[in-house]
């Protein structure tokens, strides 16, 4: 995938506390072609001494526009490729929903909020930073359980619809941004992987 990418590019992994997020960021320490690896997590800090200092940025979170907005600037671009593994299964010390009566609606209302709402502010409010005039790749992660298709287990009602409603409101969006690229340069691309 950096192959694509340019020589010394610059990476973004969003949500770099989390067990997908530190595998990704230490994955991209390794690759020679990558000039920057910057690794933030919602408490604002390096989540290691390798990641290099994210000392200084505001505190965060995918349900605070305005904390996005403090993120954004305090962020230095351009960056070429972004992780966006921010997500969460559990909420409010609540697992997933095992049956019809777990479910309530202030716990569907909070998973929408983290992991289909979050992921869109954060696309929105981030997207100035990234690198114009050159291929630049925004990597969200989603969940095969948001699948339509592939929904035969039941279960996990919030999280299900979530990012069932997350994988709708990504792929469109490199269309929406085509005219904020100059002309004759590839528009930021989605890489959608179902796990
Ligand atoms: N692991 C899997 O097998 C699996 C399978 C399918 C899909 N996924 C998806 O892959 C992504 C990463 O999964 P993971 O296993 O690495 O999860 P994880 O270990 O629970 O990490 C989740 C990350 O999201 C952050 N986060 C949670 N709520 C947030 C909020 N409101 N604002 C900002 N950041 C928030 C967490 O920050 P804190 O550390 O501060 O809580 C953490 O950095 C998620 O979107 C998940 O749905 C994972």
């Amino acid at each position: 995938m950096s192959s694509r990418l340019r020589q010394g590019y610059r990476a973004l992994v969003i949500g770099a506390t989390g067990a997908l997020g530190q595998a990704f960021a230490s994955a991209l320490t390794q690759d020679p072609r990558c000039a920057d690896v910057v690794a933030i997590g919602r408490s604002g800090n390096a989540t290691s001494a390798s990641l290099g200092s994210t000392a200084g940025l505001p505190p965060w979170d995918v349900r605070d526009e305005a904390s996005l907005v403090a993120l954004a600037a305090a962020l230095t671009g351009p960056f070429h490729f972004v992780i966006d593994a921010t997500g969460a299964l559990t909420l409010d010390g609540r697992g997933p929903e095992k049956r019809l009566a777990d479910i309530d609606a202030i716990g569907v209302a909070n998973s929408l909020h983290v992991n289909a709402i979050g992921p869109l502010l954060l696309l929105r409010c981030l997207s100035p930073l990234l690198g114009r005039g050159e291929r630049v790749v925004w990597a969200k992660l989603s969940a095969r359980v948001g699948s339509i298709e592939d929904n035969h287990k039941g279960g996990w009602y919030s999280y299900r619809m979530a990012k069932a409603a997350l994988n709708q409101g990504l792929p469109r969006w490199p269309v929406k941004f085509l005219h904020l690229w100059p002309p004759q340069t590839p528009p930021p691309e989605l890489i959608g992987d179902r796990v």
